[in-house]
């Protein structure tokens, strides 16, 4: 009989993409830089993110990229002149200005930062800057001399002080050939800062512990037991904590996926390394999240030179690991909220209210993880919820993303 191996392809599980930006309004006023031709791109990407996308561009962005091609990627008209008068009962800035949830400066060039630290207005973009009262972005591009000059420097300053975010510029080579702080922020960073700022901060001044990931066991230097987790859900639990303004502490096994932003990371291999990073970081947290799949046992000894093949089997001896939300139980405050997760398969309501008597946590997240879509190493999860008081939730098949969302919006409940 051939040898079957199961592939679990997202792509099967048509699961819509969580819109975190759905229903918001950017208003993304583009000054003339090099990096305009990627804010067109990102201007995509914001739409396909949820966001109504209305561009601006001052008259030197228009020598870069015309405005069709940003009419033609968002689908809205692209405004540039401050005396539009093809309606007669608008005046574009006022207008442009009510509607807005968030003006983001993309590419911002220091010419940008200079007048709106200095409140000039003399075209739409900065006009539009003084008559706008929400939440301001600026992602600044430019040569690394001018990023670092004192007068570009001090701008940014300014306009931080006054409490706009800015995404600062990464380093590297940048298009005018000189190496350097001044290449426009990547998506990641540029995406999170959008969302953190549309986010109410509903966690702000909360520390918010997060495990996530597997663990590796060491049998020998190169080889070790660990399992299927990929770290995803965890991750996605952190950014959306961060994203409500909680400080986050990461503390993950070792996994393929980048840190989310805003985040602080504490790297690990083991359980019994994950046990004492917990252990270091618990006293500070007001919420503790342990979705890593940590291991139950480990080899009881590791040996320290690479284990040759020889008999035809091999025993390993393995012995239990620290139990790491049982320790957190044993420790905590009656003003911690500790959230567990378990992963079963199969009887997923009947296991999930045994390890909540056994382990009394205040929320518990628990999937099955045979069903298809759900668990390890997949984009969606399907998990149900069960609180200190049994109450349960049966979420669908989600995104990871939007289980994130829907576990914090339950831990932010059973906070109040
Ligand atoms: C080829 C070229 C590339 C430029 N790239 C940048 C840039 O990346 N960032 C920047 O601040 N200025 C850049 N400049 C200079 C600005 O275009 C210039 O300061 C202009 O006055 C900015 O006008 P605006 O802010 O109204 O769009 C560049 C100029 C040229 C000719």
């Amino acid at each position: 009989m051939p040898h079957h191996k199961e592939i679990r392809n997202d792509a099967d599980l048509s699961v819509p993409a969580y819109l975190l930006l759905q229903g918001k309004v950017i208003l993304l006023c583009a000054s003339g830089g090099i990096a305009v031709f990627k804010a067109a791109g990102y201007a995509r990407k914001l739409m396909e993110a949820g966001a109504r996308v209305i561009t601006v561009m001052t008259e030197n962005a228009r020598r870069f990229v015309s405005p069709l091609t940003f009419a033609a990627l968002t689908g809205e008209k692209v405004h540039y002149d401050t005396f539009d008068d093809s309606d007669a009962h608008l005046i574009p800035h006022i207008s442009l200005a009510r509607e807005a949830d968030l003006m983001l400066h993309l590419p911002a060039t220091a010419n940008i930062l200079a007048k709106a630290a200095n409140g000039i207005a003399d075209d739409l973009v900065s006009t539009l800057y003084l008559a706008y009262s929400g939440p301001v972005i600026f992602c600044p591009a430019m040569n690394p001399m001018m990023y670092s000059h004192a007068a570009t420097r001090d701008n940014i300053a300014v306009l931080r002080a006054r409490g706009h975010e800015i995404v600062e510029a990464d380093f590297g080579n940048t298009a005018c050939g000189e190496k350097g702080q001044g290449r426009l922020a990547c998506w990641e960073d540029i995406r999170e800062a959008v969302i953190r700022t549309l986010t109410p901060q509903s966690l702000k001044g909360l520390k918010v512990l997060v495990t996530a990931g597997p663990t590796q066991e060491a049998i020998d230097p190169i080889r070790f037991i660990s399992n299927r987790s990929s770290g995803k859900m965890g991750y996605a639990i952190a950014a959306e904590a961060a994203r409500r303004g909680g400080e986050v502490t990461l503390v993950s096994g070792p996994c393929a996926i980048p840190a989310p932003s805003g985040t602080r990371l504490v790297n690990t291999i083991s359980a019994s390394d994950m046990a004492e990073a917990v252990s270091r970081e618990l006293d500070e947290a007001d919420i503790v999240i342990m979705s890593a799949a940590v291991a139950d046992y480990t080899p009881v000894e590791t040996s320290g030179q690479k284990m040759k093949k020889g008999a035809d089997t091999l025993e390993l001896i393995l012995t239990k690991t620290p139990d790491i939300l049982s320790g957190i139980l044993e420790r905590r405050t009656p003003e911690q909220l500790v959230v567990g997760f378990c992963a079963e398969t199969g009887a997923l309501e009947a296991k999930a209210l045994e390890k909540l008597a056994r382990k009394p946590v205040d929320l518990l997240v628990a999937n099955d993880v045979s069903e298809p879509g759900a668990g390890f190493d997949v984009d969606t999860n399907r998990v149900l919820l069960v609180d200190r008081d049994h109450n349960l939730e049966k979420l669908p098949l989600l995104s990871k993303e939007e289980v994130a969302v829907r576990i914090l919006n339950r831990v932010e409940e059973l906070l109040s």
